[in-house]
């Protein structure tokens, strides 16, 4: 690890390691100028994988499909997802700074200033998306499990789900008992079927990264 990963690591774990509530988390993002040097890609390959999982999910018409980019942060998973050929793209995130430099990208089209909560977005109806996809999104003091509901609710019933995020985040307290039991729990209810659990190497650093693609099933509404 060189001197500038070594600076990037630091600066991530503080945001991620625990400690933080919900609004230190956000003015964390809001105050990190070089979030873009230290999250840039080969460092960070979190938004590059998560555009080949909508590439695998969706090999054809991508100029159709509709996907919400949540915690979309810059909007350095839209710039992957444009380069795959994805053009309708949306964005979430609660931060406003780390969105006015994604909006100055001009990718998305429409901007959603919250957080992803187990609380239904007030402005994102039911079955909204063909596809939302959330890299970096799940840590300490980040996305709860709970919110994983909100994802099935505004995905179409044939639409997909992507999270990737750094493997070992799987293991903290806020996830360890609950993250992964819910997603076998939807599975087992028939809410979303597992398509691909994947390790992948260098996600940050390198730190390992873990893929999931989910497939919407039928919802009781
Ligand atoms: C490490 S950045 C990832 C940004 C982008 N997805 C990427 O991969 O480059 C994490 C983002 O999660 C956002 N975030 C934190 N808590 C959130 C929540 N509950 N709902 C949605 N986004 C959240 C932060 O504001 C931040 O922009």
């Amino acid at each position: 690890m060189d001197h500038e990963d070594k600076k990037a690591s630091e600066a991530t774990a503080r945001v991620f390691s625990g400690g933080l509530n919900k609004k230190q988390v956000i003015d964390y993002y809001n105050n990190w100028e070089d979030y873009e040097t230290h999250l840039q890609p080969g460092r960070y390959n979190g938004p590059l994988y998560a555009a080949e999982a909508a590439d695998r999910s969706f090999p054809s018409n991508k100029d159709t499909v509709q996907i919400l980019d949540v915690a979309a942060g810059t909007g350095e998973v839209a710039e992957e997802l444009v380069k795959k050929g994805f053009k309708q793209l949306d964005a979430l995130d609660p931060s406003e700074n780390m969105l006015r430099k994604a909006r100055a990208k001009n990718i998305y089209q429409k901007i959603y200033c919250e957080f992803l909560s187990k609380e239904p977005s007030p402005n994102i109806t039911n079955d909204a998306y063909s596809c939302v996809v959330i890299s970096g999104g799940f840590g300490s003091g980040h996305i709860p499990p709970g919110a994983l509901v909100e994802l099935i609710r505004i995905t179409k019933p044939g639409g997909m789900i992507i999270i990737v995020m750094r493997e070992e985040y799987l293991d903290i307290e806020e996830y360890r008992d609950s993250l992964e039991p819910l997603m076998e729990k939807y599975q087992k209810d028939g809410l979303w079927e597992l398509v691909e659990r994947s390790i992948v190497h260098k996600y940050f650093c390198d730190k390992t990264g873990v893929i999931f693609r989910f497939q919407v099933k039928h919802k009781s509404k």
